[in-house]
């Protein structure tokens, strides 16, 4: 575990509401935390908690109605609205993992990590060399030709990993990315992500269901009824 770095996100005032009326459904509410670059956190909590709600919320993916979030010190929405280019902010300084690798089926593991490089402008023999360099820390090169279909569940995840990676960015977000694998290949996946925030300095949000694999976080989160549990103080 390494000394972690400045402020990658904050968010102050979350709250977050489905629908309207006697229907109305609170997902987040009056949700604060913060993540520093360098910082590997998990988010636990029963299914219906608000984990996903919130990990879209941070990776402004879907803005809540009122709370102020703020990437790496700058306030970029403010009760629901943005004040910057978050298309940008996300396209540059953010990674995602999901439950599903979501790869392209019709690209191979190193043209889906391309692909999210030329996404940002990067393209040429700089690119080929990052997607090389990121499929071999990944442990890739070998599958680096194949297509999504010839890949097990564990390596489709570990190209996705590799895509939310490649533009070095600030925070990389996943939700539930060991919940279809194994043991073994779960805590290989956990183990990536922290190595990655640990390297360089990324802050990794993680949605977890999966208590194995805690020990490989720097910070624990609960959330229960949309509110985020106070946390106890680091020992
Ligand atoms: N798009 C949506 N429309 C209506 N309700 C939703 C929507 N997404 C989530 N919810 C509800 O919000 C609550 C929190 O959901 P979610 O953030 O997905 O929880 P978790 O990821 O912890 O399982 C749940 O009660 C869920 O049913
Ligand atoms: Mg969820």
């Amino acid at each position: 575990m390494s000394a972690l770095g400045a402020e990658a996100l904050r968010a102050e005032g979350l709250v977050k509401t489905y629908g309207s009326g006697h229907t109305a459904l609170r997902a987040l509410d009056d949700v604060s935390i913060s993540t520093r670059r360098g910082e590997v956190a998990a988010l636990l909590g029963p299914s219906g908690a608000g984990k996903s709600t919130l990990l879209q919320a941070l990776g402004l993916l879907s803005l809540p109605e009122q709370g102020t979030i703020s990437v790496g010190g700058r306030v970029v929405a403010v009760d629901g609205q943005a004040r910057e280019d978050l298309a940008a902010i996300r396209r540059g300084g953010m990674g995602f993992v999901f439950q599903k690798a979501n790869l392209i089926p019709f690209l191979t593991a190193r043209e889906n990590v391309l692909l999210a490089l030329q996404i940002n402008g990067r393209v040429g023999a700089p690119a080929a060399k990052r997607a090389d360099d990121l499929l071999g820390y990944l442990e890739l090169t070998e599958r680096a030709a194949h297509y999504p279909a010839m890949l097990s569940g564990g390596e489709q995840q570990r190209v996705s990993i590799a895509r939310a990676l490649a533009n070095e960015p600030a925070v990389v977000f996943a939700d539930e990315p060991t919940a279809a694998l194994d043991k073994k290949r779960g805590r290989d996946v956990i183990e990536l992500l922290g190595e990655a925030a640990h390297d360089h300095g990324t802050s990794v949000f993680v949605v977890t269901h999966d208590h194995r694999t805690l020990d490989l976080f720097d910070t624990i989160y609960e959330m229960e009824d949309g509110r985020l549990r106070p946390q106890p103080p680091v020992s």
